[in-house]
């Protein structure tokens, strides 16, 4: 069993559509193992998106992050960080495949409705940024 993290965003919450995007989550076979709501602060946003921090929309990113509340969750699944990622689809929603989280909700390629980790080792640390181990149960 594998582990990624997500966030539902900003865009997403803002619309009442959480419960659709656990249900297309758990509908693809990941199990929501850990999940909170919360206000996201300026510094864990920063810290976060630190790998970005050189890129333009940096800046935007953190405040459509700290805009409204966020849901952390982590996931787990056969191949999990790869299938979550398929689950998503395509960063820009315009690029998107049909049935994806992005193509069915997403805005826009900043208000892109969720994140998940792009590898293994990203979200073991990721994770470990909102949850300590005894609030993951599977
Ligand atoms: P996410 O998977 O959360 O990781 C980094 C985020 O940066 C990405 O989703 C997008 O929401 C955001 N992002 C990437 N490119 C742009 C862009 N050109 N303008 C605004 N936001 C962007």
């Amino acid at each position: 069993m594998e582990r990624t993290f997500s966030i539902i965003k900003p865009d997403a919450t803002k619309r009442n559509l959480t419960g659709k995007v656990n249900a297309m989550i758990e509908g693809a076979g990941l199990r929501i193992v850990a999940q909170r709501r919360i206000q996201m602060t300026e510094a864990q946003a920063k810290r976060f998106y630190e790998v970005h921090a050189e890129r333009p929309f940096y800046g935007e990113l953190v405040e459509f992050m700290t805009s409204a509340p966020v849901v952390v969750q982590v996931l787990e699944a056969d191949n999990a960080v790869a299938k979550y990622r398929e689950v998503m689809g395509a960063t820009n929603p315009e690029e998107a495949d049909a049935g994806t989280i992005r193509k069915e909700v997403a805005l826009s390629i900043g208000e892109n409705s969720v994140h998940g980790s792009d590898s293994q080792e990203n979200a073991a640390i990721e994770i470990a940024q909102f949850f300590s181990e005894a609030e993951i149960v599977g």
